[in-house]
């Protein structure tokens, strides 16, 4: 039987983002957050994002009320209870993610398979919390996830290659494009993005480069959609340093060790764009103004 209903825990960026598309997909969806107004905020941004398809002509108005109709918010854990496949996108924290898959796993029947979307913490780790490693795998989304091709599929030692070639195709049947990776923290996209992101915080505290040269330059030179600076911003500055510290923890690398510009300016609260301000100063979002940072 194909995955059909899917729960989806977390609604903000990403959780939003996947209960979309898989949604759109032809999925039941069933998304969780902890509490009324996040359920709110996440379905408005799923509701906003079918419009905006609708008016681009990409979906009919058929379309988005089938997807609407398919696509359902709660903040009960229980309603997650018969469902194929639960894909997990809450906080980055370890205790709290083994809490929910403990919980889940003693709600769900045996058959459902759980997923993190996780993009540092060990998947294996988090499989210790539940009776069924071997259902257990990261599957991986970009931001922006109706947009981003990519998925990252993450088997580790323990999971049943039967699952995840399943989930394999069920990421295919998103749209998407699936890569087969290994739970090794990072996987294949973080692994080469978070060294190169941090080289370029590297390179501005060198003054190797003012912030606008070093991202006109990796644009213009390597036709990179955004410069590194202000895909930081994007990704979050908080994000990047907590995947930093998780990737140097495992690897014990220097090219994973946040740089100390970095680390002050998560801890003075200038995490990018969500914060209104990271490299670039977003008072006018249309037009970014890159911060004095010296
Ligand atoms: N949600 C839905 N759709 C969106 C969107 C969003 N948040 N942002 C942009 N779009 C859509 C637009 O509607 C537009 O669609 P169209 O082509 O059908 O009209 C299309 O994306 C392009 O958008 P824009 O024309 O407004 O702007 P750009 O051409 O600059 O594209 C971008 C925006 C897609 C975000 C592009 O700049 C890009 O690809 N940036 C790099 C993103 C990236 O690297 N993401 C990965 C981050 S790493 C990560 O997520 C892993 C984690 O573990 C850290």
């Amino acid at each position: 039987m194909p995955i059909d209903k899917v729960g989806v825990v977390g609604c903000g960026l990403m959780g939003s983002g996947i209960a979309q598309v898989v949604a759109q997909a032809g999925c039941h969806v069933v998304v969780r957050e902890v509490s009324d107004e996040l359920v709110a905020k996440g379905l408005k941004s799923i509701e906003k994002n079918l419009q905006r398809l609708v008016e681009k002509g990409s979906l009919t108005e058929a379309q988005r009320d089938q997807t609407r109709g398919r696509l359902r918010g709660t903040t009960s854990l229980d309603e997650l209870r018969d469902t194929d496949l639960v894909i997990e996108a809450i906080i980055e924290q370890l205790p709290a993610k083994k809490e929910l898959f403990a919980a889940l796993d003693k709600l769900c029947p045996k058959a459902t398979i759980f997923a993190s979307n996780t993009s540092s913490i060990s998947i294996t780790e988090m499989a210790t919390a539940t009776q069924r490693p071997d259902r257990f795998l990261g599957l991986h989304f970009f931001n922006p996830v109706p947009v981003m091709k990519l998925v990252e599929v993450i088997r580790t030692i323990t999971t049943d290659p039967k699952v995840f070639e399943e989930i394999v195709g069920f990421a295919e049947r998103l749209g998407k494009t699936p890569v087969r990776t290994s739970d090794r923290t990072g996987f294949i996209v973080n692994r080469l993005l978070v060294p190169y992101l941090l080289d370029a915080i590297r390179a501005l505290e060198e003054g190797v480069g003012s912030i606008e040269d070093i991202d006109k330059s990796m644009k213009l030179g390597c036709g990179h959609p955004m410069g590194p600076l202000t895909l930081l911003d994007f990704v979050g500055l908080d994000t990047t340093y907590y995947i930093a510290n998780v990737m140097f923890d495992e690897f014990r690398e220097p090219r994973f060790a946040p740089p100390p510009l970095l680390k002050r300016m998560v801890l003075a609260g200038w995490n990018g764009r969500k914060a209104g301000r990271g490299f670039y100063d977003y008072t006018d979002p249309q037009n970014p103004r890159p911060m004095q940072l010296k």
